[in-house]
């Protein structure tokens, strides 16, 4: 079989495990070929394809980024890229496509199995906020650069007697600053999921400073917002493109803190560091896992699905299902760092 390929949205570690998945059981297990198309979605409307072979997965399994670069657009019907997908992926003769992506990837991947294409997904995202799967590939790394940041940040937060914000990407659910912020002992942490109220964050640090500590960190989800009616008032700001503007919340919540607290306080914000560099052995495992799964999937003819993880198994869940859908942070994971803070 011919199957296309590509790695759309923004990039993240261990999409080049999953690639060398694909590759390796594509070609060595059935003799397929593996047609990658470059820059995502855009690549495959310019026909822009690399066909990859053994020479190209080289030495990638520890690399961050994707071999095959990735792009923020996804297909249309009224500009005609709709039409332009179709079009390509027939001249190339692409008889299944593997998409590896996230929120918007994924819908565009729906729209195009709607049109008739035979599809397989496999959900990447830093954010994790992929419905149907337990995890998607970068999220682990990400976690741990977090993690790593917030350690390094409590010294110097300690040293200084400050209050350090710390801003982590998570645009719709908080995963990495739930799991960053209980993983480093941060004092609080503030997620989409639950809006906050300034009041409460400052009579809490408050408290703190007086009782027992004079430094405290504070992680803030670039998604978060405040409770509306509270004493801030805060609208998410979206850029040109409807993306979170980074540093936008985290910046306003040190400067209420610093204001109605008077503590020194200073905002780090991790940004694309999160995304960048080695991907940790579980996202290496579960792009390995994903593409392996999604190649045996196109072969045995189960397409317009999505490979996921649930518990210990790797499953095949309907995509139409998860499309635009978001997966939030549970109540009892944002219980714990309520209940460490
Ligand atoms: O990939 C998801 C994400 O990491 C979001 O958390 C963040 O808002 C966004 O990417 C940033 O995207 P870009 O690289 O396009 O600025």
């Amino acid at each position: 079989m011919r199957i296309g390929l590509l790695t759309g949205g923004g990039d993240c570690p261990g999409l080049n495990a999953a690639i060398r998945a694909i590759v390796k059981q594509g070609l060595g297990e059935y003799g397929h070929q593996i047609i990658g198309f470059r820059n995502g979605w855009k690549g495959v409307v310019d026909g822009d394809i690399q066909p990859l072979e053994r020479q190209h997965i080289r030495n990638v399994l520890s690399m961050g980024g994707t071999l095959l670069s990735t792009a923020r657009f996804h297909p249309r019907e009224e500009d005609g890229s709709m039409d332009a997908v179709l079009q390509t992926l027939e001249a190339e003769k692409i008889e299944a496509l593997i998409c590896i992506g996230g929120d918007g990837t994924l819908h565009a991947a729906s729209k195009v199995a709607d049109a008739g294409v035979k599809i397989v997904a496999i959900p990447k995202t830093i954010d994790n906020d992929v419905a149907g799967t337990d995890l998607s590939i970068g999220f682990h790394t990400a976690v741990n650069i977090a993690t790593e940041a917030i350690d390094r940040i409590h010294t110097t937060a300690e040293s200084h007697n400050r209050v350090m914000v710390v801003e982590v990407m998570g645009r719709h659910a908080g995963w990495i600053a739930v799991n960053s912020g209980i993983a480093g002992g941060a004092e609080i942490v503030l997620a989409p999921e639950e809006p906050f109220d300034m009041d409460r964050v400052v009579k809490f640090l408050q408290h703190r400073h007086k009782a027992h500590a004079n430094f405290s960190i504070v992680v803030v989800a670039e998604g978060a917002h405040a409770r509306q009616g509270s004493s801030m008032e805060y609208e998410v700001q979206l850029g040109k493109y409807g993306e979170i503007v980074a540093g936008a919340i985290g910046e306003r919540v040190a400067a209420e803190i610093q204001a109605r607290t008077g503590f020194d306080t200073r905002l780090t914000v991790l940004g694309h560091v999160q995304r960048g560099g080695t991907p940790t052995p579980t996202d290496r495992i579960l792009g390995s896992r994903f593409g392996v799964a999604a190649v045996d999937a196109i072969t045995a003819g189960e397409t317009n699905v999505m490979t996921a993880l649930q518990g210990e198994d790797i499953v095949l869940v309907p995509l139409p299902e998860i499309a635009g859908r978001v997966k939030q942070v549970p109540d009892d994971l944002l219980r714990v760092a309520r209940v460490l803070a």
